[in-house]
């Protein structure tokens, strides 16, 4: 079976877990399905924004396993930063389900409440935060949200039992530091656009200096992704004798960062499982360095930027 890591709270999390951005109606459930009856999953990556967790509830529910074995994360979206709890009852109501594993706040950009919701959003007015003003103390006056509020709010559905572990997504050494000081519970994670390409090596250290777990999305570099036909990774493949997804997935594994690749293909969602666990028992130390020297060698590359009007103090973000 999987590796589990373990969170600075003394909770374990499996280290492979299926991702579901972008699975359509029609198709994730089946795909949730088959990932935890057939295919040994016992982790599934959801966030309210994908509009798809009503469908992923049901392919939990259809698989058979207990809840209880099964590890649920789902994210906070930018309109609900002044009201955690709300958007947590709706991710709860759509899962079918009382409690989460991870409760995670998906961007450290809180949206207009009264916004549209979109992923990327086009209208300025609808997503800025600049908008999000909240009473100041007893003063008449407004003052931009702030995201250590947002983390008050979810160490308090914490406390309440309706989630076992928080932590943050696409959150940059600047924006941690934003939270860190005031919080009184350190994120279980942080979850991040991680592969060959981003490794994202110095928030890699800077996270395990403060026992943050870091959690690999597209870790295969997304939809069409040029890592999968990288002449580097494909040589490592064929050498094990294993596919270029396993030796991306396993090359994050050996880091000690939990992946979740998603795919609604049952061999994909199959061979993601078990090749990646093969890749992490093949890959030797100087597998790893050629691996860890791809980005540096002129390929770093970003596939995920949603044009968020604040700077996140993210590396290689491509200008606003
Ligand atoms: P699909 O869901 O149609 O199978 P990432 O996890 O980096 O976001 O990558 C997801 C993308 O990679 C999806 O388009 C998915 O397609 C595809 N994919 C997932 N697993 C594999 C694999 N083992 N080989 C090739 N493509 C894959």
């Amino acid at each position: 079976s999987a590796p589990k890591v373990k969170f600075n709270n003394g909770l374990e999390i499996p280290a492979i877990g299926l991702g579901t951005w972008q699975s359509k109606l029609g198709e994730v459930a089946s795909a949730v399905e088959y990932a935890i009856k057939e295919a040994g999953y016992r982790h599934i990556d959801c966030a309210w924004v994908y509009g798809n967790e009503k469908e992923v509830g049901e392919g939990i529910r259809a698989s058979g396993v207990p809840r209880s074995d099964i590890f649920i994360t789902s994210k906070l979206w930018g309109t609900y930063h002044t009201r955690v709890e709300e958007c947590l009852d709706e991710t709860l109501a759509n899962l079918g389900t009382d409690y989460l594993d991870l409760y995670l706040i998906h961007w450290p950009v809180p949206l207009n409440p009264k916004g549209n919701h979109a992923v990327f959003p086009t209208l300025p007015d609808e997503y800025t935060n600049r908008l999000i003003t909240v009473p100041d103390g007893k003063r008449d006056v407004a003052r931009e949200w702030d995201l250590k509020d947002t983390w008050k709010q979810m160490e308090a559905v914490l406390k309440k039992g309706k989630v076992k572990s928080i932590g943050v997504s696409n959150f940059s050494e600047v924006k941690l530091e934003e939270i860190l000081p005031t919080a009184e519970i350190i994120p279980a994670v942080n979850q991040l656009e991680l592969h060959v390409y981003n490794p994202q090596h110095k928030l890699i250290s800077y996270l395990k200096s403060k026992g943050v777990i870091p959690q690999a999305y597209s870790p295969l570099g997304s939809t069409n992704s040029p890592l999968l036909t990288d002449e580097t990774v494909v040589q490592v493949a064929t050498r094990h004798a294993l596919q270029p997804a396993d030796i991306l997935l396993g090359y994050l594994l050996a880091k000690g960062i939990v992946v979740l690749p998603k795919s609604v293909t049952p061999p994909r969602v199959a061979s993601n499982y078990t090749g990646s666990i093969a890749a992490l028992e093949k890959l030797d130390a100087s597998d790893i360095k050629t691996l860890d020297g791809l980005a540096a060698g002129g390929k770093q590359k970003r596939f995920i930027t949603p044009p968020w009007p604040v700077d996140l103090g993210f590396e290689n973000w491509p200008k606003l």
